[in-house]
Parts: C-alpha cells; sequence; structure tokens
C-alpha cells in the first residue's frame, strides 16, 4: 500500500520534547518573530543560536517513543514516504529511513553566506565559522517562517500517489503542511488524522484516532 504520513510536535511530546503550541508549549516562552525567522538571525543571532542549542540538547536527552518505533516498522511492510516537520532526530533513532524533514534539522548546520552545509556541533554561537567559506556565519539548517520547506516536489508527488495519507501530532496550524490533507484527499487517498485532540484542519479528514500517540500509532499500525 502506498501511505504518506505527516508528523509534527505531538509525535515527540511523549518523548518529552514540547510541543509548539500547547499551553505549555514553546511559542508561549518565546515569540517566534525573535527565534524562528531570518530578520531574527540578522537582528539577534546569538539569541537565535541559544534558542536552538537548547532544542538540540532537549533532544540528545530524549528517546524515540512506540510512535516512532511503530512507524520505523510500518516502512519495512509498505511503500511509506515519512513527512516530518520535526527537526529532532527521533524518527532515524527508531529505525525510519528515507526521511524527509521538511522543516530541517537540528542536526544540521547551514552557512547564511555560502550556503554550504555540514553536521551540527552541539552548540554554536556567533563564532561558529562555516568550514567552506570560512565567515563566521553559521546557522542551524531549520526552515524559518518565510522560507520555503524542503523537498516539497517529492512530497507534492507522493501525496497524489498516496492510497493512505495519516497526519500525526500536528495541529494544522502551519502551511504548506497543513494543507497536505486536501491534496492527498483530491487525489483519492483516505485521510486519517491521529491526534490527542481536534485541529484547525479536522473537518478535512475522512477518519480520525483520538489519543497520545504512543498508543494510537501503534495500534493503527497493528490494524494497517
Ligand atoms: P504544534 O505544537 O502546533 O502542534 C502539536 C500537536 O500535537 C497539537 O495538535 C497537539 O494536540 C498534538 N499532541 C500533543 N501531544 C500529543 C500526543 N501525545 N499524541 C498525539 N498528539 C499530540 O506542532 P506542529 O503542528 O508540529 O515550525 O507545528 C508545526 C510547525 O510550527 C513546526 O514544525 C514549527 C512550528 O512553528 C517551525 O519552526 C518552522
Amino acid at each position: 500500500m502506498r501511505i504518506v504520513v505527516l508528523t509534527g510536535a505531538g509525535i515527540s511530546a511523549e518523548s518529552g520534547l514540547r510541543t509548539f503550541r500547547a499551553g505549555d508549549g514553546l511559542w508561549e516562552e518565546h515569540r517566534l518573530e525573535d527565534v524562528a525567522t531570518p530578520e531574527a538571525y540578522a537582528s539577534d543571532p546569538s539569541l537565535v543560536h541559544r534558542f536552538y542549542n537548547a532544542r538540540r540538547s532537549a533532544t540528545s536527552q530524549a528517546q524515540p517513543n512506540a510512535a516512532h518505533h511503530a512507524l520505523a516498522a510500518l516502512q519495512q511492510q509498505h511503500d511509506l514516504t515519512l513527512v516530518t516537520q520535526n527537526v529532532d532526530d527521533l524518527h532515524e533513532r527508531a529505525g525510519s529511513t528515507q526521511l524527509i524533514h521538511m522543516h530541517g534539522e537540528l542536526a544540521q548546520a547551514l552557512c547564511a553566506s555560502c550556503g554550504h552545509r555540514w553536521s551540527s556541533p552541539a552548540e554554536m554561537d556567533v563564532t561558529t565559522t562555516c568550514p567552506s567559506c570560512r565567515k563566521a556565519t553559521a546557522r542551524p539548517d531549520i526552515v524559518w517562517f518565510g522560507e520555503m520547506p524542503y523537498h516539497m516536489e517529492n512530497i507534492w508527488k507522493a501525496l497524489e500517489n498516496a492510497e493512505i495519507f495519516a497526519a500525526i501530532g500536528t495541529s494544522g496550524q502551519v502551511y504548506p503542511a497543513a494543507g497536505f490533507v486536501q491534496h492527498a484527499r483530491r487525489n483519492g487517498a483516505h485521510c486519517i488524522e491521529l491526534n490527542i485532540d481536534p485541529t484547525a484542519v479536522s473537518r478535512d479528514f475522512h477518519e480520525h484516532i483520538i489519543g497520545p500517540a504512543t498508543e494510537t500509532v501503534p495500534e493503527w499500525v497493528k490494524e494497517l
């Protein structure tokens, strides 16, 4: 079966990583305009680095949970395109391969001057230099608001061919990812939302499975 799964911060919540929009979420504590835009990096790169250093540290202490493991197992049995908005590496550490990180990865650094990419050190600051051009313009390889998500052409194509589209632990508030359900549905996919709560785009799905991802995802994978 051809399946596309989109994951969001909710799948990593039970691994101890904070989501963005919960009552105690990251965007309650930080203004996204201050840490997750190219303008923020231009005006206060130290603050931006501190924010992502903290995310990198939290990720290194977290472990993949049963939902990450179930999706890795699903990939063994089906033609699965796994697309994540998450910048953590918990899918990879659970064994998923051919993963699409549409919003970038904490594990990667990107040179704001020459575009070179390399493995990020655990901590970056304004003195971190690009190994290629030697300028001190290292930034996290994260897609910020106002930037184009990665691998969009491949994702739209996979959605057009999908028989099943599932969105797991994402609030449906950030486009283009929030529009994947409509695209998949228009092209004939059966669309399922797995979330602990209803979301901004719940009405676009054919089916809803409500509950914590560590319970609902393994169960759903077993049924497939
Ligand atoms: P959000 O924080 O917006 O949404 C998390 C979703 O996960 C919510 O719908 C929760 O109800 C759900 N959730 C929480 N705990 C859960 C659990 N245990 N099981 C199942 N669902 C659970 O995070 P995203 O939708 O991933 O972008 O946010 C999308 C993008 O906005 C992020 O990639 C990030 C952010 O700004 C950038 O930084 C570019």
